[in-house]
Formats: C-alpha cells, sequence, structure tokens
C-alpha cells in the first residue's frame, strides 16, 4: 500500500521566526506518527538549511525551486548540488505558478525534472490545467500532454522517488475544490497513465491533489482510491489547521490516535 504523503508549499510566505515556530509546534506535536506518513515542508529557500538542521524525524524540508544546470552564471538561481550541500534532498517541479509567473516552458520542466532524478532527489512534479481547458472538456488531452512531455521519455528506474500532484490551476488560491467526480476522474487517468507506462513501479508511485485543500475537506479528498495525499498551499501556512491535514490522513490509513 502506498504510505500517503501530506506537503506544504509555503510559496513566498511567512518570516522566519513564524517559519521556525511551526516547525518546533510540529515537532512537539505527539498526537502524530510522522513514522506512518511522508510530511514534507517547502518553505521559502533562505529557511532550507536552518530548518533542515532542525526538523523531526520523518518530515522532509524541500526546495520549492532550484535551476538544472550544475554552476555557472545564473544569477538568482539554485543548484541541486548545493541544495546537496545542505542536506536538501526534496524539490518542487512544475508548480503552476513557475508556468504561468516565471514562464518556465515544458522543455524547462522536463530539464529541471530530468537533473533532479538523476541526482537522486525525491521529486513532486505538479500538473494540472486552466479553467479554460476544464470548461473546453480537453482536460485529459492535456494533461496527458503535460505528462508525456515531463516524463514520458524517462526510465522507471530513475523515477521511483517521483510523485505526482494534480493541481488544477482553476482550484489553487481559488477556496474552489476539485469535486469528488472530478478528482477521482483525473487521478484515475494518471494512475492508468502510469501503471501504462511503468507497469513495474506504476502502482506505486503517489499522486497527490493540490487546489484549496484544507482541513475540513482533506479526509474526504484523500479517501479517493488513488489521491494518496496532498500538497497544500494556503492550509499549511497554519500548524494547527497543517496538523489536522495530517490527522485526516492518518485516519484515511487506519492509523489510530
Ligand atoms: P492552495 O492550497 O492555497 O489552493 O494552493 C495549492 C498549491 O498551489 C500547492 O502547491
Amino acid at each position: 500500500m502506498r504510505k500517503k504523503m501530506v506537503a506544504a508549499n509555503w510559496k513566498m510566505n511567512l518570516l522566519q521566526a513564524d517559519a521556525l515556530h511551526f516547525l518546533e509546534a510540529i515537532s512537539k506535536s505527539h498526537l502524530i506518527d510522522f513514522s506512518a506518513l511522508d510530511a514534507v515542508i517547502f518553505p521559502p529557500s533562505i529557511y532550507l538549511e536552518k530548518m533542515i538542521s532542525r526538523s523531526p524525524q520523518g518530515v522532509q524540508i524541500g526546495a520549492q525551486n532550484f535551476y538544472f544546470e550544475n554552476n555557472g552564471p545564473f544569477t538568482g538561481e539554485i543548484c541541486l548540488e548545493q541544495l546537496k550541500s545542505i542536506n536538501c534532498s526534496c524539490v518542487l517541479i512544475g508548480h503552476s505558478e513557475r508556468r504561468i509567473v516565471f514562464s518556465e516552458t515544458p522543455q524547462m520542466i522536463s530539464e529541471k525534472l530530468n537533473a533532479a532524478v538523476k541526482n537522486g532527489f525525491n521529486c513532486i512534479l505538479c500538473i494540472g490545467e486552466s479553467q479554460s481547458v476544464r470548461e473546453s472538456g480537453d482536460h485529459l488531452l492535456f494533461l496527458h500532454a503535460q505528462l508525456e512531455e515531463s516524463i514520458g521519455q524517462l526510465d522507471e528506474n530513475v523515477i521511483r522517488n517521483l510523485s505526482l500532484a494534480y493541481e488544477p490551476v482553476w482550484a489553487i488560491g481559488t477556496g474552489l475544490t476539485a469535486n469528488l467526480e472530478q478528482i477521482n476522474e483525473v487521478h484515475n487517468f494518471i494512475r492508468s497513465y502510469l501503471l501504462k507506462h511503468f507497469p513495474t513501479i506504476g502502482s506505486s508511485l503517489r499522486i497527490l491533489y493540490g487546489g484549496s485543500c484544507n482541513e475540513q475537506n482533506a479526509k474526504e479528498i484523500f479517501s479517493c482510491p488513488n489521491v494518496d495525499g496532498g500538497l497544500i498551499g494556503g492550509a499549511s501556512l497554519d500548524c494547527s489547521k497543517f496538523l489536522e491535514i495530517i490527522r485526516a490522513a492518518h485516519e484515511v490509513s487506519g492509523i489510530e490516535h
């Protein structure tokens, strides 16, 4: 059975003191069994080193962004070797905000993913359709193209540590969560793609849902058969809400409190 994963994408939020306070609160929350699920926090990169050194067992701290080259004239960027040098081994790739606000192309996302998996990083790859694609009814075709251009050429040996996140763009930060029918349709579709292209490991890769997932709807969403956890934005900024979401993942996994 796939272990659930709950990941917090803090985006460009929280000051350092808040971030460290959050981590301390998580460490003290004995109700949560972090060995029974994977928890990941993606803070702003300037907090990575401090948070990695203070993170409790079972909570990974990952980078929201990096550049795929090894070094060189790329002002403002961080490379994977630099992340490794502070013991960071987890990255987020393909988030719609990187695609839309920072114009990351499918080619760049594929280069980033290639570099990260080959360097042994745990990766979460985000895919998701816009409102207009959803309205056109072509969302599965669109998502298929996003899967093809990012993982279609990869060998299954290198993607063992990959998780996917379905994040419909129209549900991100809008309070509009995809309904269970929509979530099931897409997650089942992604699972079929994975099973077809990666027959040996396709059933073991996790598929997370992201897009206005919160402490109130997490349990219902995580109960869908091909939803293996969540990638949480807004609700992950509040420690008690984040812990509630983790608790929901525990309950769905049959872990008692
Ligand atoms: P919200 O949970 O704020 O909708 O954001 C989702 C997201 O973008 C996570 O990566």
